[in-house]
């Protein structure tokens, strides 16, 4: 039972980073984050990654990170980004990592000669949570430390990495059906 709240907690508590991802789908257009440079002849990110999407998907998991904290204040029980000031620097974080790591696999799938939305196995479902716990361990380590791997918290992070690939899987599926993504990975 102590394994199931920390692991439902952990996935609750990472709702920011989920959502982050698919609202710069929704989001994204026009200028690229790289304006368009190239290093060695490959664009830096590519087109794929722009400012609209990062800005709009920032605000978007900021947005749903308040609604929680909304929640957490109103509903008993239900685990909370922190207090104050602090809990609004998790829940940035959080999102903004999400989209950092979308750009980080982005930057090394251009290294490596993958094209703008051709498939980087693993990279491209687990980018964004690799970019949020680097954030959160460099930003936020006591956040991380005590939802994530603290004794049983440690079911949040296994919740976490068995979770996401079908969840990517599924949202993508989704994003392509609704025309939203050119490719359904
Ligand atoms: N997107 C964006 N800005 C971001 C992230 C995503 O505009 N910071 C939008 C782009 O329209 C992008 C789409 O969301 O094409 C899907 O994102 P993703 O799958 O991450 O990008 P890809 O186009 O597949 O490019 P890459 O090969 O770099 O992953
Ligand atoms: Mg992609």
């Amino acid at each position: 039972m102590e394994w199931l709240l920390a692991a439902l907690e952990g996935f609750w508590l990472f709702l920011p980073a989920y959502v982050a991802n698919p609202a710069a789908v929704l989001t994204g257009h026009g200028t690229p984050v790289d304006f368009g440079i190239k290093i060695g002849g490959r664009r830096v990110f590519g087109d794929g990654k722009t400012w609209y999407g990062l800005f709009g998907g920032t605000i978007s998991g900021m947005f749903i990170g308040l609604l929680q904290l909304l929640i957490s204040l109103v509903v008993p029980g239900i685990p909370s980004h922190g207090a104050g000031i602090q809990a609004l620097f998790v829940i940035f974080l959080l999102s903004f990592g999400a989209l950092f790591g979308d750009l980080l696999g982005s930057f090394m799938k251009r290294r490596m000669g993958i094209e703008r939305g051709n498939k980087a196995p693993l990279l491209d479902q687990y980018d964004f949570v690799i970019g949020t716990i680097v954030l959160l361990s460099i930003f936020s380590p006591s956040f991380l430390y005590s939802h994530y791997f603290r004794g049983v918290h440690i079911a949040g992070l296994v919740t976490i990495i068995v979770v996401t690939p079908p969840l990517h899987r599924a949202v993508n599926i989704l994003g392509y059906k609704l025309g939203e993504k050119e490719v359904p990975w």
